[in-house]
């Protein structure tokens, strides 16, 4: 349905989950892509798949958290494909604990990654981006908004990150810089959805989602498409779920309540990477 042929495609955090989706989609579109996590194994097993669909794909380690480094991946991109057509914000980490369990630097590692990380990566990319006619997307999460229990660090990050969406397309729109945000609701078979829910509470969740489904990657991916699209070519500084109507529910259904309310509070051995 769409054509990105010719376009290049830059996806921080792009080696795995919602962002690989949309990596691939545009891959499959015809883009040029480049990606950029800090697992090298990551970034090679991901560029590996991109490289499926035949275009050209460069894949290098970076933190987001460290500007130079997200700087660098940025700069051989653009040495590599020329200006930038999409660049994606997408790198994040998340644990569910309480604010009582969560230590200052546990709180500080999530706003470093998700905030301060797309600060950086918008920041440094602006330099590489197409002018007019590039389009900038976020990956945000219904946190952003509705506020959830051993969620704060992500509630307050993900808060930011679209402050920064808003007031960056104030900023660039005069360069023909377009700057979105996409917040996606419970995905399935994803490691941000499997680290906040259980099998126990997804069943609870499902049948309250209004369009009665969890999400896939291809939803995700098919409103990045259309968001760096010309159909969506006066869309500026917006928030756009693609969660099935789950977050018109509030934090009421998310599984950090349900889990509040069972008396299932994760302790500090939940997994982290
Ligand atoms: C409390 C925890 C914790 C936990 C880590 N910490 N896990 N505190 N409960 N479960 C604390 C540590 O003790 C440490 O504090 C601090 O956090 C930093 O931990 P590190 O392991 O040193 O951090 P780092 O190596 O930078 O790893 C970052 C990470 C990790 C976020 C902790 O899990 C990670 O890399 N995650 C990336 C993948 C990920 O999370 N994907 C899901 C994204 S989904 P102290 O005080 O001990 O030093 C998402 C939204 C989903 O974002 C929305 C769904 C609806
Ligand atoms: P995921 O697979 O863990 O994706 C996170 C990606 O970010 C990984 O590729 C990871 O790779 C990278 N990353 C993490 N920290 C990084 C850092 N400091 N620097 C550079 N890259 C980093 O998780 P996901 O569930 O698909 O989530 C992807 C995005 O969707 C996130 O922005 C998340 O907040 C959002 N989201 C997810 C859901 C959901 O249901 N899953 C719902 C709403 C929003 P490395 O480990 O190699 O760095």
């Amino acid at each position: 349905m769409f054509d990105f042929t010719g376009k290049a495609v830059f996806v921080a955090g792009g080696s795995s989950g919602i962002n690989l989706g949309i990596a691939d989609a545009f891959a499959a579109a015809g883009a040029s892509l480049a990606i950029a996590s800090r697992s090298a194994e990551r970034v090679e097993a991901a560029s590996a798949q991109l490289r499926r669909h035949g275009g050209k794909v460069l894949g290098r380690s970076a933190d987001v958290r460290d500007y130079a480094a997200i700087s660098a991946a940025l700069a051989a991109a653009h040495a590599e494909f020329g200006e930038i057509d999409v660049l994606v914000s997408g790198a994040a980490g998340n644990f569910p604990a309480l604010a009582l369990g969560m230590s200052a630097n546990a709180f500080k590692t999530v706003v470093d990654i998700d905030l301060l990380g797309t600060f950086n990566v918008l920041r440094a990319g602006h330099q590489y981006l197409r002018k007019p006619g590039a389009a900038v997307i976020n990956i945000s999460a219904p946190q952003s908004w509705n506020p959830m229990p051993l969620q704060v660090h992500a509630c307050a990050a993900k808060a930011g990150v679209d402050q920064v969406m808003r007031v960056l397309a104030m900023e660039w729109g005069g360069d023909g810089i377009r700057v979105n945000s996409i917040a996606p609701g419970p995905i399935e078979g994803t490691e941000g959805f499997k680290r906040l829910s259980t099998p126990e509470l997804r069943q609870k969740m499902a049948s309250r989602v209004p369009l009665r489904r969890f999400g896939t990657l291809d939803d995700c991916a098919s409103l990045a498409l259309f968001l760096a699209s010309p159909l969506a070519s006066w869309i500026t500084g917006a928030l756009i779920p693609v969660d099935g109507g789950w977050s018109l529910y509030g934090a009421g259904l998310s599984s950090t309540q349900l889990a509040l309310e069972a008396g299932a509070v994760p302790g500090r051995s939940s997994e982290s990477r």
